[in-house]
């Protein structure tokens, strides 16, 4: 979870809405000064064939486009936490200097890592963090393994199984990070701090999900507003291991290619009212299921969720969701309640395909050489 009023998120989705939308989303363009007088030459080309590697560059420069891992990381990645409620000087997280002592330590090595190389530091929880785990682990494991939408249960199952989570360790990003790879082609990616917008949802189209390594404070480990290691390992990682779901979030990422501002917002009100925060519904029975990461991670958040106290509304039109009013500090005073996870998977697939269709490029990811490969250019400015 992130509250701010900055536009950043870490594990999480961030945005604020600046136009309302009708019922068809345009599709906005990111559109950079031109970088130099080379680009020039492009206007006029015809889009018959495939761009040269020279051509996808100076496109993908143009129009704000990460082409590589190198290009990713000079994205505006890093933003302020202003607004968030680190800022309250009597937050006894901030008060407890220790803590913020070893979580700048753990951002720092965190920082060290090298995407490229794919160099994902190991981490040695001291007791206080592995007692922040364990004081936790047994509710959100029960709960995690019963509660989720069932494709999102059965994975959290075999991943606590192979991966031998148990409460007495704190599980390591590393071994995360190669369980998601060879089950289905995604790596984590440990973080200092909290990123742009852009950057975390431009990390989905590399098939990266960004993730903290730090451990949430002890006053706050039934409840945390900010993201931390159970949040990304508990909320968002078995998620990734059902496949129709890293699928669409990967088309999300692509979505996400030369978009402005405009449309990474109403992008991550969806993601946030669906895979961040929101619950879907039982197919064919009453009542609802986890799926938001952060009903998952946080025992207080989801018993909230679930126990009738809190208004639970409909999702309803995707254009229609605006993150000005999302909440974000505390307890969600509402949620959003999907369809069932298989419709709701086919309806934000139709939506992000529409997205990409007003595309004036047609691009996609090489596992193989782990780059953005543009197949063809639509239109030329
Ligand atoms: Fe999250």
């Amino acid at each position: 979870m992130i509250r701010t009023n900055a536009r950043f998120v870490n594990s999480c989705f961030l945005g604020l809405p600046q136009q309302q939308y009708g019922s068809k989303l345009n599709y906005h363009l990111n559109k950079e000064p031109a970088p130099n007088q080379a680009f020039e030459y492009l206007k006029g080309e015809t889009s018959h064939k495939q761009p040269t590697f020279q051509e996808q560059q100076l496109f993908a420069r143009r129009f704000g486009i990460p082409l590589t891992l190198d290009d990713l990381v000079k994205v505006n990645e890093t933003a302020g936490i202003e607004g968030g409620e680190l800022e309250n000087s009597e937050n006894p997280v901030i008060l407890d200097k220790e803590y913020m002592r070893r979580r700048s330590e753990l951002l720092e090595i965190s920082a060290t890592q090298d995407m490229g190389k794919d160099y994902i530091p190991l981490i040695e929880y001291n007791r206080e963090e592995v007692n922040v785990w364990g004081s936790v682990f047994k509710d959100v494991v029960d709960q995690c393994s019963i509660l989720g939408a069932q494709e999102i249960n059965q994975q959290f199952v075999s991943m606590k199984k192979e991966l031998r989570i148990v409460d007495s360790k704190v599980v390591q990003i590393r071994d995360l990070s190669n369980y998601l790879r060879q089950q289905g082609g995604w790596r984590m990616r440990p973080v200092s701090g909290f990123l742009t917008l852009k950057s975390f949802l431009l990390h989905l189209a590399f098939k990266m999900y960004p993730a903290t390594q730090y451990m949430r404070h002890q006053t706050g480990a039934q409840y945390n507003f900010e993201p931390d290691i159970l949040h990304d390992v508990f909320g968002h990682a078995s998620s990734l291991l059902v496949p129709e779901i890293a699928a669409l979030h990967h088309k999300c990422g692509l979505a996400t290619l030369g978009a402005n501002d405009e449309l990474l917002e109403q992008i991550s009100a969806v993601m946030w009212y669906t895979f961040e925060m929101g619950l879907c519904r039982k197919e064919n029975s009453e009542g609802f299921e986890l799926l938001g990461g952060s009903l998952f991670s946080s025992v207080k958040e989801r018993i909230q969720a679930l126990n009738g106290s809190v208004h639970v509304k409909p999702l309803g039109d995707l254009n229609q969701l605006k993150y000005s009013e999302i909440q974000y500090s505390g307890l969600q005073k509402e949620y959003r309640a999907s369809p069932p996870l298989k419709e709701l998977l086919a309806i934000m697939n139709e939506w992000f395909d529409d997205i990409i269709e007003k595309q004036p490029f047609e691009a996609h990811f090489c596992d193989l050489q782990r780059r953005i490969i543009i197949t063809k250019i639509k239109q030329y400015w």
